[in-house]
């Protein structure tokens, strides 16, 4: 290690899917691991920041399938290809030491031996799956696991499976996977230990299977033809091979493992706090010192997602907004570890406040008048007022400690908002001290020297601690201040700027947005993108022709709701009590509640079959069932004018 260093520190963010390209949701892991490792390097530490791509999977192989080319081709072209995950890190500035593809050669062979080795001391034997599975999640749940029925990550439905597998004795692990979470500070923020603990560990851990026979696109198991290394063990081992274990690719092992910290989304905790820590109890390998998992970035309240259609692209952000205004967007306005509410409006609003208002207005004004009343530089002669200057001063000099505070939690909206307490504080520094007044007077131009130096010095600390967020942004500061010192030492100390500086004019860092006509455009573009999409839902596959009595035996009755309710641990339906016109409310289950809130639909007028058998739906019953409109993902309520009455049959 070099002697200035700190030490080491080595940060991963997840390997993504390369199912289809990256939006703003897989975006905000990767910026937050990009700052992360940026301030460290700051700190003066060796940093290793490893992403890449997780590569192997029946996912891919169908999709290649679709798109008439080998998986190997697909994913080249997702992970290489223009507008693909490579070029979506370099556009958005992500410094990684280095990228994996689980595909790479040196991978493959080290997830065989790791394999083997499982095998060999007996945590991994063969056995028989039996159970569900959900496609696109790649996941195997048990049936206690399902929600409705259903998928419980992504509400899919879910196949019967059965099929020679090995499987990984994970339960044999519990109590000591158990133990490192609730004892230790292993897994981040503290909330997630106990949705492991009571929604996974406690209700019983079982095996894990780790190889499947029904596809062939991933690692394949050497010693038995046929079982290909089924997802987890091949793409959590990443993080290790990736640094040369169990191969000869890399030498950094020693130096690097364990990792400081794997930054995850929430829904891959339970891999990564469960399953990671047992295989590597398995090998007696050292457990990484953290796991920590955010949150997710939310559309309208609900996940991104391809499949839905509502995903955001990064590119055009970027294009519209600038890279640093998007990176310093995602960590400034949500808590990492909680959910955040992603919206064009937050965006822009972020953006004008705190970027074109605060920072960049800071910035223009100061140098602007530094140069306006000075000219080249700033005169040597300069006359301090201590009551004056006191809080600013004291503010910015101990800004360093409170922003490295909330840092080092990985908080990374707090570290911001210390940053922000001093550019405002800066502003209104500006205010109070008046410098248009103060030029006014010959006598008083040591003293305006001594406020612009004040206000340079103050910019020069922020921008330097802005600079894992947002590199351009605090390189270009660094200009403007005439190639100041930034480096971590510095940022703590007052006084280093020369106060002879010579600040550098240049165009406002962030132009104001005007909110109105930005999100005008941005409306248009969205609904050019979105609607030839509507156009190619495909139609439904014709029914066969029925006869008219079969028709006439469905009897179809004009409904009111008389009160509507989301349904108790249910995700999907909504429970309804209505007027069908015979004077006592009958009660329908309907699984549409991603698409309508309960009160939206109090009062209305909608049709339900009132014939159907009753069924039980979540334990409750259900008299019928509501008409509704369906092409691809959308769903609407067929609704009647309120003028026809409750009870009238269609005909
Ligand atoms: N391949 C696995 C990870 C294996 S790690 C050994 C995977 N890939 S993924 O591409 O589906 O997701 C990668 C990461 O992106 C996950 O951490 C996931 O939480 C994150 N995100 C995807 N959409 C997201 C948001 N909308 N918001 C925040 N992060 C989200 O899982």
């Amino acid at each position: 290690m070099c002697e200035k260093c700190r030490g080491k520190f080595y940060i991963t963010t997840p390997i993504y899917y390369p199912s289809a390209k990256l939006h703003i949701g897989h975006s905000y892991c990767t910026v937050a691991t990009d700052t992360m490792a940026r301030y460290k390097r700051l700190q003066g530490y060796d940093v290793m920041f490893l992403t890449g791509t997780d590569e192997h999977g029946q996912k891919i192989e169908d999709k290649a399938k679709e798109a008439g080319v080998t998986p190997q081709q697909f994913v080249d072209n997702i992970v290489l290809g223009e507008g693909g995950v490579k070029d979506l890190w370099k556009l958005m500035n992500i410094s990684y030491d280095r990228f994996i593809r689980t595909t790479d050669d040196y991978h493959v062979a080290a997830i065989q031996k790791i394999f083997k080795k499982m095998y060999e001391n007996g945590d991994i034997y063969k056995g028989t799956y039996k159970g569900k599975y959900c496609k696109p999640c790649e996941s195997f749940w048990t049936e206690s696991q399902l929600k409705d029925g259903k998928c419980p990550d992504c509400g899919g439905e879910v196949q019967d499976a059965e099929e020679e597998a090995y499987f990984f004795r994970l339960s044999k692990y519990a109590q000591r996977v158990r133990d490192l979470l609730v004892n230790t500070d292993f897994l981040e923020p503290r909330s997630r230990v106990n949705e492991m603990v009571n929604n996974f560990i406690d209700p019983g851990l079982e095996d894990l299977c780790v190889s499947r026979t029904s596809f062939t696109w991933g690692v394949p198991v050497d010693f038995d033809p046929g079982h290909v290394v089924y997802v987890w063990i091949d793409a959590l081992f990443n993080y290790m091979t990736a640094l040369g274990f169990e191969n000869d690719k890399y030498d950094d092992l020693d130096k690097f493992w364990p990792a400081d910290v794997h930054f995850v989304g929430k829904e891959i905790v339970r891999f990564h706090s469960i399953i990671w820590p047992a295989m590597l109890m398995s090998l007696n390998l050292p457990l990484p010192k953290k796991v920590y998992g955010h949150g997710w970035l939310l559309l309208d309240g609900g996940k991104m997602s391809k499949s839905k259609g509502n995903v955001v692209d990064p590119y055009l952000l970027a294009q519209r907004f600038g890279v640093d205004a998007l990176r310093f967007f995602l960590l400034r306005s949500f808590p990492f570890g909680s959910d955040g509410n992603f919206s064009n409006e937050l965006l822009i609003s972020t953006i004008n406040t705190d970027l074109a208002n605060d920072l960049g207005n800071l910035v223009s004004r100061t140098v602007a008048m530094a140069q306006k009343y000075f000219g080249e530089h700033l005169p040597k002669e300069q006359r301090e007022d201590e009551e004056k200057d006191a809080e600013l001063i004291s503010m910015a000099s101990s800004l360093r400690n409170r922003y490295e505070e909330q840092m080092e939690k990985y908080a990374f909206q707090n570290a911001l908002a210390e940053v922000f307490k001093v550019i405002s504080r800066a502003n209104k520094y500006i205010d109070e001290n008046a410098p248009w007044v103060l030029a006014k007077s010959e006598e008083q131009k040591p003293r305006l020297a001594r406020v612009l130096y004040n206000l340079l010095e103050t910019v020069r600390i922020c921008g330097g601690l802005l600079s894992p967020f947002m590199p351009d942004t605090a390189a270009e500061i660094g200009k403007r201040l005439g190639g100041a010192a930034m480096d971590w030492d510095s940022l703590a100390r007052w006084g280093l700027l020369n106060p002879e500086v010579a600040p550098v004019a240049g165009a406002p860092l962030f132009p104001r947005i005007d909110m109105e006509k930005e999100l005008a455009a941005l409306e248009e573009i969205r609904a050019s993108a979105a609607a030839p999409a509507v156009e190619e839902d495909p139609l439904p596959e014709p029914k066969e022709q029925i006869t008219f009595d079969a028709f006439e035996k469905v009897e179809m009755t004009v409904v009111k709701v008389l009160t509507c309710e989301k349904v108790k641990k249910s995700d999907k339906l909504l429970k309804f009590t209505l007027d069908d016109g015979t004077g006592t409310p009958r009660q329908i289950l309907s699984g549409i509640a991603k698409y309508y809130e309960p009160q939206e639909l109090l009062g209305k007028t909608l049709v339900a079959v009132t014939n159907l058998a009753p069924r039980k739906m979540m334990g409750q019953e259900s008299q019928g069932m509501l008409l509704s409109a369906e092409r691809g993902d959308k769903l609407n309520l067929v609704m009647l004018d309120d003028k026809v009455p409750a009870g009238s049959r269609l005909v």
